[in-house]
Order: structure tokens, then sequence, then C-alpha cells
């Protein structure tokens, strides 16, 4: 394979067959390309972009530069899955996939660490002692098929082409290309032998796409090559210019997800999560209306169902639980704490989600760079949000740091991502759009 011929074509704007995806990948994959020229190449797609096909070849050939999950039929389980394209405070994933467990769906759950402002569920996951997310594809299947549910991490050899080339793209500023993240999350999400898959397409100040028109883009992309691969794939646009939920951090989310599966967490967060169940009911046509499917997904999360096979994951993936018990009693890891004081009366208009991720990356919750260890004491915690009125000198948020230089440094900076008004603002939905294909 001679891949300054496919980087000349794709520099002057032709499209390449699948023959040449499969060799470009398998060439990759093997190590037999040099940094400097699939640097390159990728440079050149994302000015050249890549049509349908292209996007479909590529994903299937990531798909098969390593390990698939595969699962025996069984029509009353389906396999199924969410997948986020992150944001600050958005956990959705932790209560979730215990709650599509409980309503009887087969779900392998693979996810990705945070890096910069968005949190990563694995990082999350980690903050609970002994949790293990490094788990083979035996392991996979057998807590899957026991327990109904698992959040690992990708194994070393699932999907090996994505992590090479996302380690590129990080550093060559090939990021926010459609058909690449289209390439590299579908080729993830197809690698896990999906029956349907629920995307969360993030829009807003703190997301990946600012807009909602590029949030629109993404999500039919994904769509319409999940679809043709045959998953069952659909989308929900939803904002990221507030937090989700009233915190941000490692251990203070996991302490966010165990209260919505109490029936005692935000209220927005819970609505979320309601919602990605609901279109998976949809999607497998066991709830055929949505409406209808919500309240399922609502009743099922409440009845401590869901709670209960969470505990079992945590068990079955190692946690030491009589830690997790205590730490959830006395509030968690030990952290110095600053608060965040309303300077005047009125209304929350709204409430930064990137200054928030900011802050939060800061204090050592997020990275940095990929190679960046996360500190899961930090974080921003009881989080007033948009549309709450609030008393000059009523807390606005609690910052848990490592040092009290630290926490009181952050408030100061939290306190900027507050606007506070004479008036609430207007409500925005929770799901903006739904692209079904
Ligand atoms: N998440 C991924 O897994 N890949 C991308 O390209 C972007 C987000």
């Amino acid at each position: 394979m001679n891949l300054l011929t496919l980087l000349e074509t794709k520099r002057d704007g032709q499209s390449l067959n699948t023959l040449q995806w499969q060799e470009f990948i398998a060439a990759l994959t093997a190590g037999q390309l040099p940094d400097y020229q699939v640097a390159a190449f990728l440079m050149a797609i994302y000015f050249r972009s890549l049509d349908g096909a292209e996007t479909r070849d590529l994903t299937l050939a990531m798909r098969a530069s390593g390990d698939c999950l595969e699962w025996l039929p069984d029509p009353a389980r389906p396999v199924v899955d969410k997948h986020s394209t992150g944001g600050v405070g958005d956990k959705v994933s932790l209560p979730l996939a215990p709650l599509l467990a409980e309503l009887g769906f087969r779900v392998p759950m693979i996810s990705g660490r945070g890096l910069g402002i968005t949190g990563g569920t694995l990082d999350k996951l980690e903050s609970i002692p002994g949790y293990c997310t490094a788990l083979d594809a035996a392991r996979i299947h057998r807590q899957v098929e026991d327990l109904g549910c698992v959040i690992t991490g990708q194994t070393e050899r699932m999907v090996p082409a994505d992590q090479r080339l996302y380690a590129l793209r990080d550093v060559t500023g090939t990021v926010p290309s459609i058909p690449l993240i289209t390439a590299s999350i579908l080729s993830k999400k197809l690698a896990e032998g999906l029956a349907v898959l629920v995307l969360d397409v993030k829009h807003g100040a703190a997301a990946f796409m600012r807009t909602r028109e590029q949030a629109r883009d993404l999500a039919v992309s994904m769509v319409r090559l999940g679809q043709a691969c045959g998953v069952n794939t659909r989308a929900l646009l939803t904002g990221m210019d507030t937090p989700l939920g009233r915190c941000a951090g490692n251990w203070v989310e996991v302490q966010e997800s165990v209260a919505c599966l109490s029936g005692q967490g935000p209220a927005d967060l819970a609505a979320l999560v309601v919602e990605c169940a609901a279109h998976v009911l949809v999607a497998t046509g066991r709830t055929p209306e949505l409406g209808a499917a919500r309240s399922r997904a609502r009743q099922v999360l409440l009845s401590g169902g869901p709670l209960d096979r969470w505990e079992r994951m945590l068990r079955a993936q190692g946690a030491e639980m009589e830690i997790y018990h205590s730490l959830l009693a006395s509030g968690g890891l030990k952290a110095e704490e600053a608060v965040v004081q309303a300077p005047r009366s009125g209304w929350v208009a709204g409430c930064d989600a990137r200054l928030v991720g900011e802050v939060v990356r800061d204090l050592g919750g997020g990275r940095l760079t990929r190679e960046s260890e996360v500190d899961p004491r930090v974080g921003v915690l009881d989080l007033r949000q948009a549309g709450e009125p609030v008393q000059r000198g009523e807390l606005l948020a609690r910052v848990r740091a490592r040092t009290p230089g630290e926490a009181a440094a952050a408030a100061a900076r939290l306190l900027g991502a507050f606007h506070l008004a004479d008036a609430p603002p207007p409500p925005t939905p929770l799901v903006a759009e739904v692209i079904t294909g």
C-alpha cells in the first residue's frame, strides 16, 4: 500500500474506494505507516472531507481492526447502548446502564476517559475504590449475560485503529471533522454488536459542536451510517450551555448518579436518563409510543431495581463496597471546601458550563493531556440551576479542592460562571430535536 498515493488523491479532493480504506487501516494497525504521513493524510481528510461511502468504508475498516463482541441471538433481550458526545456534568451513562438492564436489555457500555473540560465516564467510575474498567471480552460477555450491564473501557484489542488515529488527531488539530468523528465513534459502537444505539449529541458552550446546526450535521452523519450498518440508530440533540445536574467532578458525579437512582437526583438529570431509556424502548419496539415509554422508564427508575443492579455491577467489577458505602454516607473523599455566594438577589439566568468545566479541570478533576492523572476528590457541587431564584448571600455553588487556597481561587473564578438577572430566563427544552434517519 502506498500511502503517498492515497494522500495525494485525498489532497486533490477525490474519493478513495473500499479496498484503499481497508489497506490503509490494515497498514496503520500493523504499525507500517509513519506518523508524519498519517498526520498529513488526516489533514487532507479534514479539509477535503469524506463522502458517505468513504465514511462507511473507513468506519467498517476501523471496526474490523480488532475484536468485536458477538452475542447469542435473544430477541427478548436486545443488545443496546447510548453514547454521548460529552459535556460538563454529563453522568447519564451511570444511572442509565442499570436502568436499561432492569428494563430487560443487554448493555455492553464501552466508555471513554475525559479530555479537557469534558468529564469521562471511566474517570468517574474509577473514583469508586477497586472498580475495574479493564475487562477482557470474555468478562464483558459473562457480566452482560448474567447481570444485564457492564460499564468498562475499550480493550487493547478493540478498534486499535481508532486509538492510533485519535492520538494523532488530538495533536494535529484534526479532531473536529464530522466524518472522522463519525468513524471514530461508530467504529467503537459497531464493535459492541448492538441492535439499537441512542446518541446524545450535545451543542452549546461546553460541547464539541458549538451550534445546533453543527450538532445536527454530526447526528445525521452518525444516524445514517448506523442505520446503513444494520444498527437501529437515533440521535437526540441536547443543549450543553449549562451543566447537567448540580455537580461536576468525578466522585461528586457518582454521588449524584446514586441520588438519581434513589429518586433524589436533580430533575434535569433524571429527565435525560428517562428520555434516553424511552428512546431505546421505542426503537426496540418494546413500547412503541414515546409517552408510554417515558412513563415506563420513569416508573422502573424509581422502583429501586436499577439502584440494586448498579450495586451488583459495582460488586462484579471489584468495587470495595464497604468503603463505597462509607464514602456515600460521609459525603465523599476528604477535600478542602469553599463556597460561592450570590452577590445580589435575582434569578439564575445562566451558568456557563464551559467555565465550570475549566474550573473542575484546573482543580485536577480533568485532563490537559491524555497522560494526566485525574483527582477523584475535586469538583463543584450544589450548583444553582438556570431559572432558580436566589437571595443575596445565598449559596450558588460549593467547590472541593486539594488545598484551601485552590478552593478559594476556584470559588472566585466560578462566580464568573453565573449570570444573575431580574427575571427568569425562558425555559429551554430538554431535547431540541430527535434525528431518526
Ligand atoms: N469521541 C470519540 O470517541 N471520537 C471522536 O472523534 C470524538 C469524540
